[in-house]
């Protein structure tokens, strides 16, 4: 297996939208262990394919609930309801944490690494970590949840 870097913002790519995987082949599969090995190198709970600038729809999990990590291909938030606020990094945003409100609750269509369709109820940090790595898929990061002063403690902290 190998790390693969992961981008730091404020690298564009980190903006640009994924696409749909239609075949699930073995440049897939390398792909998918090679981020959660850089996941777990990292000590990160999540990680998309973007921020290793692949821009195909692909998250891999790592919450501590599950035996195992979770790799999701193609999700699509298909039900949703309750707001909650919890602190959020990104390791895309080393050494940054900010409050970012998201749904308590929802449902998810996925397929997983062997093409099978999932229907996945989430909540807590898994339905939290699930929103921020879809977000990362759809070119949104924590930068877009950030309040206007955080942003520009952000750009100082940055220089
Ligand atoms: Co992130």
């Amino acid at each position: 297996m190998t790390l693969l870097k992961i981008l730091k913002y404020p690298n564009i790519s980190l903006k640009k939208k994924s696409e749909n995987i239609n075949i699930i082949n073995t440049d897939i599969k390398t792909l998918a262990l090679n981020m959660i090995e850089t996941m777990l190198f990292h000590k990160g709970i999540g990680l998309a394919a973007n921020q290793v600038n692949i821009q195909k729809n692909i998250i891999v999990l790592n919450i501590n609930n599950y035996t195992k990590q979770i790799i999701i291909i193609n999700p699509k938030i298909i039900n949703k309801k309750d707001f909650l606020f919890d602190i959020e990094g990104c390791l895309s945003f080393p050494d940054i944490f900010i409050k970012v409100k998201r749904n308590k609750n929802i449902k998810l269509k996925f397929i997983d690494i062997n093409g099978k369709k999932i229907t996945l109820k989430a909540n807590n940090l898994l339905s939290i970590c699930i929103q921020h790595e879809i977000d990362h898929l759809n070119g949104i990061t924590l930068y877009d949840k950030m309040s206007n002063l955080k942003k520009k403690m952000l750009e100082k902290y940055l220089k």
